[in-house]
């Protein structure tokens, strides 16, 4: 291992079996820092988490070897930095991150923890490091993304990340949709979107999903990652089952949070052809956050996108009708998702940037 900088501690972060749990303390120090590191960067309290609906997120599971450590630094805590291995046959990737706040920058602590994510990396046989990070909008020389398709400024960040040998490979847009008023654009939007879409009808649920739709559902999950668009980035191609579904509805189900998934059924073959999903957490007055959307490959062309996107959004109102706003998260070269997004409402909010070291 490197040395540390005088008076920094990377300690591994302990996993409690519950959050009011007397060995607790580090985990919600964890996400108090979290929290407030998000805060730092955007401005809002969109991204926060409360600690017991992170921790179903942070038990073991067999698609995913974590490691986790908080950053203490002069006797207190600063940040967390973890790293996550896919364990798919023949993995090549891992993901990593590093959160400090903003009183703790500049002290070498973001070189030290990524020079233990390598080691460990390294270790465990990756080879392609990739991050994501919010680059807030500001003056000065701005950094494009080899898409062609948006930038982010030089700040702090991107200068670390270039500094430590990552490359910027894809910028994310951040998009928000205010739900007050927007319920009649929805209805005209999904009327469209069901003109368009004859031979198929909405179906929905909440979590768990319906046994009858688990195995499609499984299906749709694992082509989100070879179907979205990545740029040059690097996704092992992930299997999903009826096993890998229930354990992902777990860590949301435990938690207390609420997901919706609208999905587009094919009539004369029954299968499923799209969805969408709409989670909130335990606070129904939080922003919501729209995660994955996928058209299946074989069944595009039909309004799909829009039309699960609608039929949830409307249904939304009857779950969370206090919930002021919808975030999302698309690949700025997505034209397809953005057009369909920009048409509902959605406007962008902020940009994040997708960094990428190869390890030789
Ligand atoms: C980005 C972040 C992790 C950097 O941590 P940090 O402790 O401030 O960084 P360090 O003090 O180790 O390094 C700072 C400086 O050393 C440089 N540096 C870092 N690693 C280096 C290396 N291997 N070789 C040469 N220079 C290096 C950086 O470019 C930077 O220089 P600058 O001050 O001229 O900009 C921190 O600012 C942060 O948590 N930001 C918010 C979250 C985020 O964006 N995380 C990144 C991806 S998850």
């Amino acid at each position: 291992m490197s040395t540390l900088p005088a008076g920094l501690e990377l300690r591994p972060l302990h996993i409690p079996s519950s959050i009011d749990a007397p060995d607790a303390a580090d985990f919600r120090d964890m996400v108090r820092l979290r929290n407030l590191v998000y805060a730092e960067i955007s401005g809002h309290d969109d991204s926060s988490m409360p600690a017991d609906e992170l921790l179903p997120l942070y038990q073991p599971q067999p698609e995913m070897k974590r490691y986790a450590w908080i950053a203490v630094f002069r006797g207190e805590v600063v940040g967390r930095v973890g790293l996550d291995l896919p364990q798919e046959d023949g993995a090549r990737t891992a993901f990593w991150l590093i959160e400090l706040r903003r009183s703790s920058w500049g002290h070498g602590i973001g070189r030290a923890a990524f020079a233990e994510i390598e080691c460990v990396a390294r270790d465990e046989g990756r080879t392609v490091l990739q991050s994501w990070a919010e680059h807030p909008a500001a003056e000065g020389p701005q950094l494009a993304a080899p898409t062609g398709f948006g930038a982010v400024p030089e700040d702090h960040a991107a200068r670390f990340l270039r500094a430590s040998g990552c490359t910027l490979e894809q910028i994310v847009r951040v998009s928000a949709l205010p739900l007050a008023g927007a319920r009649p654009h929805l209805e005209a939007l999904l009327a469209e979107a069901e003109a368009a879409a004859s031979g198929y009808r909405v179906v929905q649920w909440t979590l768990p999903t319906p046994e009858e739709f688990v195995d499609a559902f499984a299906w749709m999950k694992s082509r989100m990652v070879t179907d979205a668009p990545s740029a040059d980035l690097e996704f092992d191609e992930e299997v999903w089952d009826a096993g890998r579904v229930r354990r992902y509805e777990a860590g949301y189900l435990d938690a207390g949070r609420h997901m919706l998934v609208t999905a587009a059924q094919h009539v004369d073959s029954g299968e499923l052809a799209a969805f969408n999903e709409l989670v909130i957490g335990k606070d129904r007055t939080a922003a919501t956050s729209q995660e994955d959307t996928l058209v299946v490959s074989t069944h595009r062309g039909h309004r799909l996108g829009m039309l699960v996107k609608c039929a949830g959004l409307l249904a939304w109102y009857d779950v969370a009708p206090d919930s002021p706003r919808v975030l999302t998260y698309n690949a700025e070269e997505n034209r397809p998702m953005l057009s369909i997004n920009e048409r509902i409402g959605f406007r962008p909010l902020s940009y994040e940037g997708v960094w990428k070291k190869v390890l030789a």
